[in-house]
């Protein structure tokens, strides 16, 4: 069994994407004598640099590679070793043309940039195993590895291929999946518009078509395209468990990217031995952090609640956004140690040196075309020194108070074209929902729809397009046994196929949530919809409404306005020991709070006091102790209660009564007494 931890590491990683070949040797001297000085502990190397190891097919070259390995070594460095195939070089795409991948419209990317791999292509697989073997063998058992970095971020930029390579596999997966063109027929519906096929041999790939495509087969070519990659995820890494025993492989993940509709993050973290994640702020104007904090919740949940690793995030600007604010003074530390309280091993960045040439020279790194003699730099040597002394927090596990259900593939469905409402969108809800959470400074694991629920006292549902009847059952026997579900509108209404389920909406939750749904009526761009309370307060929904009928759900807030007016809004359901409550129509996140407040008095989650808006409270325990992460986001001192004494690690104070954290600082209390 390999070990799921960066083998060697006695603390906390730091480091960053490390591309010695981007620079002359004696710049690689001050390197290593700058990661000293920053207290690194472990880079990524080797990431792009196929075309540097074989510069012609079957001649491999180490040198370069070999030196830099053993200077990192010397130095004390550990090295996260990548596979580079996620850039073959210019040589094999001349030889292999057909491995560029085509989009949907059928245009083929050109070689000159990354990532434009056709995942199908029998030569690229060919040709990554073999760079895959050869590096397994040279280095599989140098003492400077800690840990082997498959590839880079599957399914970006490239999520799919619609090549004739990837048809006929296509057809095979069908072959495998369903059997028969019956079963294909049946699943996908295609009865429909005439689209019955008499043989595999007549499927393609969905690709463009002049009005909406099949929606079931849209949805299946995104499983297959995530197969597709995982196959050459574990052909890969079941070399390097091969060659390289003991050594844990990963490959860096990007769970929150909404651009992604092709990976399904829940199926990758039972394959990779360590989950890592890439973070990048999105600066659109919304709470970062709040962004930041449920990316992290959502990685430390593909890991099962394992700690997990950062593996890229940025020093500062990041330049691929429209626009690219530098980070504030002290918000990378915080960023960093945001995603440590919620289960990171440690805090890595894209990159280590930044770029002169090439797409990124403009994308920060922990050392800046600025130099040492700078913010970032110091503040890079600041968080090498307080990740230091948190060596201790390694191995320990985030603690949940409450529960998301979240479903990649549910997501893909519901983003295809031609549904009630191009308003709706099921991440806004997710984000909203998880605001909401955050703001009632709840910590959130997310869960698969089928997975075990009772550990939650309180579970919310955002959105949740497609349902399996399994997934229906399992959220009625997690109510029946004493839980608290919140669902959202446009949960339970297809199956996998993205069939409508037989009988009224939501055909999956009808019983636990005591009601149907007549029809969806969403409301005009910009127009908005009242809803009250018996007791006369109100609530504003905007996007979408519809016509609820109860069937042993109690009506709490009721539609003021609109088509729907004098109907359910938001129901209450008790069933067995638990309540199921359901919200028909869009609400904010403070709006959500009202709710939320009212399902977590049902669940018995006492709301935490005496904590500022955006101040984060997060635990950590395991054998080495409890561990308090404070991370203040505001701009004045917060003062957060303690029911504990302890010892600050980063100052080394000891706190009692309460903890003081500065303004837009972080602070991490080991708890000595409970
Ligand atoms: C990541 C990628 C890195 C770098 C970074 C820039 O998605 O893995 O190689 O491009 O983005 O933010």
């Amino acid at each position: 069994m390999p070990d799921t931890a960066p083998k060697g590491l006695k603390g906390l990683a730091y480091g960053g994407d490390y591309n010695p070949e981007q620079w002359p040797e004696e710049v690689w001297h001050e390197d290593v004598r700058l990661m000293r000085e920053a207290g690194v502990t472990m880079v990524s190397v080797g990431i792009f640099s196929w075309a540097l190891l074989e510069p012609e097919p079957g001649n491999y070259e180490f040198g370069l590679l070999d030196r830099a390995i053993g200077l990192l070594h010397e130095n004390g460095i550990r090295v996260d070793l990548a596979t580079p195939t996620v850039a073959p070089p210019a040589w094999f795409f001349r030889a292999h043309p057909e491995a560029l991948s085509v989009t949907r419209e059928g245009m083929r990317y050109a070689f000159g940039s990354r990532g434009a791999i056709c995942h199908s292509s029998p030569a690229y697989r060919a040709a990554a195993a073999a760079i895959t073997e050869q590096l397994a063998r040279r280095y599989g058992t140098h003492p400077a590895l800690a840990l082997w970095h498959v590839h880079n971020e599957y399914g970006v930029p490239v999520s799919a291929c619609y090549c004739e390579n990837c048809a006929a596999h296509f057809r095979r997966w069908l072959e495998r999946t369903y059997g028969t063109v019956d079963e294909v027929n049946e699943a996908w519906g295609t009865a429909f518009w005439g689209q019955r096929y008499a043989s595999l041999d007549e499927i393609e790939p969905p690709r463009a078509t002049p009005t909406v495509c099949n929606p079931a087969q849209r949805l299946d070519y995104a499983r297959f395209a995530d197969a597709t990659m995982r196959e050459n995820f574990t052909a890969e890494r079941d070399i390097l468990h091969r060659l390289s025993p003991g050594v844990p492989v990963t490959t860096n993940f990007m769970t929150a990217l909404s651009q992604c509709d092709t990976v399904d993050y829940w199926a990758w973290g039972r394959e990779v031995d360590l989950v890592t994640n890439d973070h990048y702020l999105i600066t659109d104007g919304r709470r970062t952090h709040v962004n930041l904090a449920m990316a992290a919740d959502l990685t430390r949940s593909v890991a099962g609640g394992a700690p997990w690793l950062l593996l890229e995030h940025s020093t500062s600007g990041v330049s691929w956004q429209p626009r690219n604010p530098a980070k504030a003074p002290g918000e990378m530390a915080r960023n960093s140690l945001a995603h440590v309280a919620r289960g990171s091993d440690g805090a890595m960045f894209f990159q280590w040196r930044q770029s002169r040439r090439g797409a990124e020279k403009f994308h920060s790194a922990m050392v800046p075309h600025a130099g040492t003699d700078s913010r970032v730099w110091r503040e890079v040597v600041g968080l090498g020194a307080g990740l230091g002394s948190l060596a201790a927090v390694r191995g320990t596990r985030t603690v949940a108070d409450a529960a998301m259900v979240w479903d990649w593939q549910s997501w893909w469905a519901q983003n295809l074209e031609w549904r009630p409402s191009e308003d709706h969108d099921a991440r806004e809800r997710a984000d909203s929902f998880y605001e909401a959470l955050y703001d009632r400074h709840l910590t959130v694991d997310f869960a698969h729809p089928e997975g075990d629920l009772s550990a939650y006292p309180l579970v919310v549902v955002p959105a949740l397009y497609l349902t399996t009847e399994a997934a229906g059952r399992n959220l009625r026997a997690y109510v029946e046994n004493g839980g608290t579900l919140v669902v959202s509108y446009f949960s339970g209404i297809v199956d996998e196929h993205d069939a409508v389920h037989d009988g009224p909406h939501p055909g999956a939750l009808r019983e636990v949530l005591g009601l149907t749904v007549e029809e969806f009526s969403p409301l005009g761009e910009g127009e908005r919809v009242r809803i009250t309370a018996a007791d006369g307060s109100e609530l504003t929904g905007d996007v979408w409404t519809e016509f609820v009928v109860p069937h042993g759900a109690e009506t709490v807030w009721t539609y003021a306005g609109g088509l729907a007016a004098g109907g359910p809004a938001v129901t209450r359901h008790r069933l067995g020991k638990g309540t199921a409550w359901y919200v028909s129509t869009r609400l904010g996140a403070g709006d959500l709070d009202t709710i939320l407040d009212a399902a977590a008095g049902d669940a018995r989650l006492a709301p935490r006091a005496g904590l500022p808006r955006d101040v984060e409270v997060v635990r950590r325990t395991g054998e080495t102790g409890s561990y308090l992460f404070a991370v203040n986001h505001t701009a004045t001192e917060a003062k957060v209660p303690l029911d504990a004494h302890g010892t600050e690690l980063l100052t080394g104070e000891l706190a009692a009564g309460h903890l003081g954290v500065p303004a837009g600082a972080v602070r991490v209390l080991r708890i000595d007494d409970a």
